[in-house]
């Protein structure tokens, strides 16, 4: 599939789905995040999915195992495509989350995906060992991937300088989902900005990316669905995406 995920981070419905629509053919799926989501609630997912969109709804659960399953049934009710949580919620959660989507999953249909968020790309070492964690930033992000494999997650998100070491240690098969897509095509919209840790769109997809999440390269353009099309053109350049 195209794997252009595009954020949607905007702050009301008119706004997501006049993107959405714009984008539609051209792009693999679209981002709901915190902020759409507190402002518009479940509708906004519920209006993209029954649009046949698939909606990854990144609200990173990271709650006891018995509300993060809870939290999971609901999404996959919504018809998300793919769910996140924490990693660092502990195995325990991530297998409740991966058991209740399996639950809440509707007959003949595939079980959303769920993944886990490793590390924040805002953490770096000394924030790391704030939070009593001694391991570099990179050991922690593979620690958390093994784990979240290990208890039946289907991929983790991480930055692009940390998907070649996790398809190393998870093998072919596990999902990667990378942020942080600046440069090559996805220069459309006036540097890096606020994102430190960047790759090209084609760079991530040759160091392992299964799927790019790509937000303000694509809809700060002033042609949104042009510049989706020139990052599709890099990523099939590569004869990986
Ligand atoms: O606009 P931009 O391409 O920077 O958007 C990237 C999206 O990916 C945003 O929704 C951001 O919250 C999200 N994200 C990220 N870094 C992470 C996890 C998520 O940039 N580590």
């Amino acid at each position: 599939m195209n794997p252009i995920l595009v954020a949607l981070d905007v702050p009301a419905a008119g706004q997501a789905l006049a993107l959405a629509d714009a984008l539609r053919g051209a792009v693999g799926g679209y981002k709901i995040g915190s902020q759409l989501f507190t402002a518009e609630g479940p509708s906004i997912v519920r209006a993209l999915s029954d649009r046949g969109d698939r909606v990854f709804l990144d609200l990173k659960f990271h709650d006891i195992p018995n509300t993060v399953a809870g939290g999971v049934e609901s999404a996959c009710r919504l018809g998300a495509w793919m769910i996140n949580v924490h990693a660092s919620g502990g195995a325990a959660m991530m297998s409740a989350a991966v058991e209740a989507a399996d639950r809440a999953a509707q007959p003949g249909a595939p079980r959303p995906l769920v993944i886990a968020v490793t590390v924040l790309t805002s953490m770096n070492a000394e924030a790391l060992a704030a939070v009593g964690v001694g391991r570099s930033p990179l050991d922690q992000v593979v620690h958390l991937a093994l784990m979240a494999q290990g208890a039946g997650m289907d991929g983790v998100v991480a930055s692009p300088l940390e998907t070649a070491a996790i398809r190393e240690a998870c093998g072919p098969a596990f999902r990667i989902v990378t942020p942080g897509i600046r440069g090559g095509a996805a220069e459309q919209t006036g540097g890096r900005r606020d994102q430190a840790r960047t790759m090209t769109p084609a760079d991530a997809i040759r160091a392992g990316a299964s799927y790019l999440v790509v937000g303000r390269p694509i809809t700060g353009a002033v042609d949104p669905r042009l510049a989706a099309g020139a990052i599709l053109e890099e990523v099939q350049g590569t004869g990986l995406g």
